[in-house]
């Protein structure tokens, strides 16, 4: 099992291009199934979600090349309309699938997602969007069969911006007749990058980014070329890192509005922060302070995907810090193992309260989730000693490189095989 190891202390300097969205790639690769021509995705990160996501597409039918960051998928030879168990199994997010199937062939079959190590991952939501849309919706045991002899537009309310279900809804609405109003939409960047790449392919979405997203179904369908957005979770926890080992950091390719909530706790937390056009400067002695409470929510909001990594952060500063995460329930897992580094975290339920300690020292840890990994990491740059991360699996699942990454920051990080 591969692992990897960290000697903290080290200063980061230097300036990082941050890889493409991870939450941007996966819906637009399953976009692609809707135009039944060729997309050229470029700025795709090489991360094992994206490998999972392709495996998918050339399951369905699909023809699809890879050529270092750019992606060609075909997908004009798509002759199925079913995700079996051992893909879905892969990858939870493949519900996305839904909705560019049923705009592409009016049918659609994959098993329930089911949970993941966040926790119980419900899609209540995308099911009650996809009938509002003319989509009957059969759960059979572990399974969903949807089909729709003619999707219509319509009105959709979400009860919640959930991300999943606004990507489904907008791509379901694409092949819809007639105009489709998703109200309560999620805000995130990553909406709005789907949204460029689908009319790109000549579809006719506006919106996105905002909180109500129309979509004028219906519309012929060509190839196109895009470009995926940068990954702001990554620029979060490259941030996060120089912010706790201390040093001199510039991300690269990430507007400061999608991260204002980050740089605001570690502005002020004591950190130097500025920034210009899509480039973001960090400078910070190491010494951080506690901060007033970090509340998650949805875009705009503080994202829950940056939680691990700042919280990690926090654990050697001084006074004490409170995290709330609305989102998941099971999100503070990484907690235990950065115990096991001398972190002090106390956490009851949603809420967990960091009380700083002079500094972490480096241990054997285990990544229990993905940004929960990334947080053990952000810890062990700035921990005394050696630390040695494994179950690397859910570390690759978002981060390309990211030992690196850092190693040409100036970390000492060795990945073994
Ligand atoms: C997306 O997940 C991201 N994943 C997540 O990133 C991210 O944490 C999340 O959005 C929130 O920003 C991808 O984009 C692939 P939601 P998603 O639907 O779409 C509840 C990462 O680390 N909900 O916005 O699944 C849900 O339980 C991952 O990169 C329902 O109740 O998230 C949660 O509490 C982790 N019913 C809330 O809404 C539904 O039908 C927000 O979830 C759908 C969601």
């Amino acid at each position: 099992m591969s692992e990897l190891c960290i000697t903290g202390g080290r200063r980061l300097e230097g300036a990082i291009p941050v890889q493409g969205a991870k939450n941007s790639v996966l819906p637009i690769l399953a976009a692609s199934v809707l135009s039944g021509s060729v997309s050229v995705i470029h700025n795709c990160p090489d991360l094992s979600d994206v490998r999972a996501t392709l495996a998918i597409l050339r399951h369905l039918g699909c023809r699809v090349e890879q050529q270092g960051h750019t992606i060609t998928v075909d997908a004009s030879t798509l002759d199925r309309c079913d995700i079996p168990e051992r893909l879905m199994r892969e990858m939870r997010s493949s519900v996305i699938f839904l909705g560019a199937l049923l705009a592409r062939t009016g049918e659609a079959r994959l098993c329930m997602p089911g949970g993941c190590e966040l926790g119980p991952r419900p899609i209540d939501l995308h099911l009650a969007a996809l009938r509002r849309l003319g989509v009957d919706v059969r759960e059979l045991g572990g399974s969903i069969r949807c089909c729709a002899s003619g999707l219509h537009g319509g009105e959709i309310s979400l009860a919640i911006p959930s991300v999943g279900a606004t990507e489904n809804a907008m791509l379901a609405a694409c092949g819809a007749n007639g105009l489709t109003v998703i109200y309560n939409a999620a805000r995130e960047p990553e909406i709005w990058d789907l949204q460029q790449y689908l009319n790109a392919c000549g579809a006719r979405v506006a919106g996105a980014g905002s909180s109500t997203v129309v979509v004028q179904g219906g519309m012929g369908l060509h190839t196109c070329q895009h470009t995926v957005i940068a990954d702001r979770i990554c620029a979060a926890t490259f941030l996060s890192a120089a912010a706790c080992a201390g040093g001199e950091v510039e991300v690269q390719g990430v507007p400061r509005e999608q991260l204002v909530p980050v740089l605001q706790v570690f502005a002020e937390a004591g950190c130097r922060v500025r920034s210009e056009g899509d480039r973001m400067w960090i400078s910070s002695d190491g010494h951080l302070r506690g901060v007033s409470p970090v509340r998650t929510a949805p875009y705009p909001g503080f994202p829950t995907d940056a939680q691990p990594v700042v919280l990690a952060a926090l654990c050697g500063s001084t006074g004490s810090s409170v995290f709330v995460e609305t989102m998941f329930e099971n999100r503070y897992r990484y907690t235990m193992e950065l115990a096991r580094m001398g972190a002090n975290i106390r956490v009851e339920g949603r809420v967990a309260v960091v009380t700083g300690v002079e500094r972490l020292s480096g241990a054997a840890l285990e990544a229990p989730d993905l940004r929960g990994g990334a947080a053990l990491v952000v810890a062990a740059l700035a921990a005394e000693g050696e630390s040695c991360i494994r179950c690397l699996r859910h570390i690759d699942r978002g981060y390309e490189n990211l030992s690196g990454v850092f190693a040409d920051l100036g970390a000492r990080i060795t990945r073994r095989a």
